[in-house]
């Protein structure tokens, strides 16, 4: 069996999955399954509407894009109307304003952006080109990178970027090819090539957080942040890093970011074993056994982009190869299509150190379906 029936055929029990999970979940903006293995709510204004959670939580955008890919997929019509509700509910955050970070990428590119694209819905470019505007606005031209969160508590982030932005770049590239206004694609590559300098280690793997002094710019010290440990290579981290600088030069054509984009992917490669099982860190002890599955996703997806444009016939293969592996134990081993969760992608970690771990996340069933979508042939870009 090819690649593309391997997928083909992983994607009809998605699409049966996602067919039952859409129609519980239509004014829902889910996150995470509960101990039934059904979804909560981060748009559910009684309990959880929050400045720095509830409707300004970063992974809100996820489920837009799971019905999306899905509409793209079969042109149902319910699927765009249930997308729309997302976005829908998420013009709350706007209204806040507060608590709004630089994750308006990850956020508003799988809903806004992608409705859009898709569509051609000038409501959701408005939205979309709100939201780059948010980003763009946290930029620290002394230092080149983007700002991250806001100050958390007793705890001053004026001058903290961290791995994960990577991937909101798509948002300003993407609002730069649109409006043809070079300053988003300036501001996006800037950040890119700071991080490539202050991220990224000589063996190519990415550290999580890098604090700058946010007058002078100077690099000022690295953080473990999710990972196991300082130094250690949290793998979604890694995702990030390898999928993002390959989305980066995508829009850009500047080499850098590819020549970038290999050295993390080569550093992943040496790092993935059989049975393509990825842990939280490549650098954790072997017990207890952490698994993310969701960095295994993005970290697929990463590879499977990259094979697509790297000229070695021999690193386009190996590439392909692993993402190929690692879905496939996934699904084999770590999906659940059946009635008893909403979810499907199962042990996913938010972070080593974190109180949960081997839980469901939305943006893991994303990464997955994307990354199936992909090894089916589809062409359909998000990021
Ligand atoms: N962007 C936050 C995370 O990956 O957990």
């Amino acid at each position: 069996m090819t690649y593309t029936e391997w997928a083909n055929e992983e994607l009809k029990k998605v699409r049966e999955k996602i067919e039952w999970v859409a129609e519980n979940n239509k004014h829902k903006i889910p996150y995470t399954t509960d101990e039934k293995g059904v979804y909560d709510n981060k748009a559910d204004k009684e309990k959880d509407f929050r400045i720095d959670d509830g409707i300004n939580w970063w992974t809100n955008g996820f489920w837009a894009g799971i019905l999306w890919l899905l509409y793209n997929d079969t042109g149902e019509e319910k699927y765009r109307k249930d997308a729309l509700i997302q976005e829908e509910l998420l013009d709350k955050a706007f209204e806040m304003y507060y608590g709004l970070h630089h994750d308006v990428g990850f956020m508003f590119v799988p809903s806004a952006v992608a409705d859009y694209r898709i569509t051609g819905n000038r409501e959701s470019r408005k939205r979309a080109l709100h939201a780059a505007n948010l980003l763009a606005g946290r930029f620290n031209e002394a230092g080149g990178f983007i700002r991250a969160w806001n100050d958390l508590e007793g705890c001053d982030t004026r001058g903290w970027a961290i791995i994960d932005c990577m991937f909101n770049l798509s948002l300003l590239y993407w609002a730069g090819e649109e409006i043809k206004d070079p300053r988003y694609v300036q501001i996006a590559s800037s950040h890119a090539k700071t991080v490539a300098e202050a991220f990224v280690r000589k063996d190519g793997s990415v550290c999580h957080i890098v604090e700058f002094d946010p007058a002078s710019g100077k690099r000022i010290k690295s953080y473990g942040g999710q990972g196991y440990d300082h130094g250690s290579a949290w793998t979604r981290g890694q995702g990030w890093a390898l999928y993002g600088f390959t989305s980066a030069y995508i829009h850009s054509g500047e080499k850098v970011f590819l020549d970038t984009a290999e050295k993390i992917g080569d550093y992943c490669l040496s790092k993935i074993r059989d049975p393509y099982i990825i842990p939280v860190d490549f650098d954790q002890p072997e017990k207890p056994e952490y698994e993310d599955s969701c960095a295994a996703c993005i970290i697929a997806g990463g590879l499977l982009e990259l094979s697509g444009i790297v000229n070695d016939p021999d690193k386009k293969k190996r590439y392909a190869e692993t993402a190929y592996r690692i879905i496939k134990v996934l699904a084999e081993t770590r999906a659940d299509y059946s009635r008893d969760c909403e979810a499907i992608v199962k042990n996913c970690s938010a972070s080593y150190h974190g109180n949960t771990h081997h839980i469901t996340m939305v943006y893991a069933d994303y990464y997955y379906i994307e990354a199936l979508y992909k090894l089916s042939g589809s062409k359909f870009r998000m990021w």
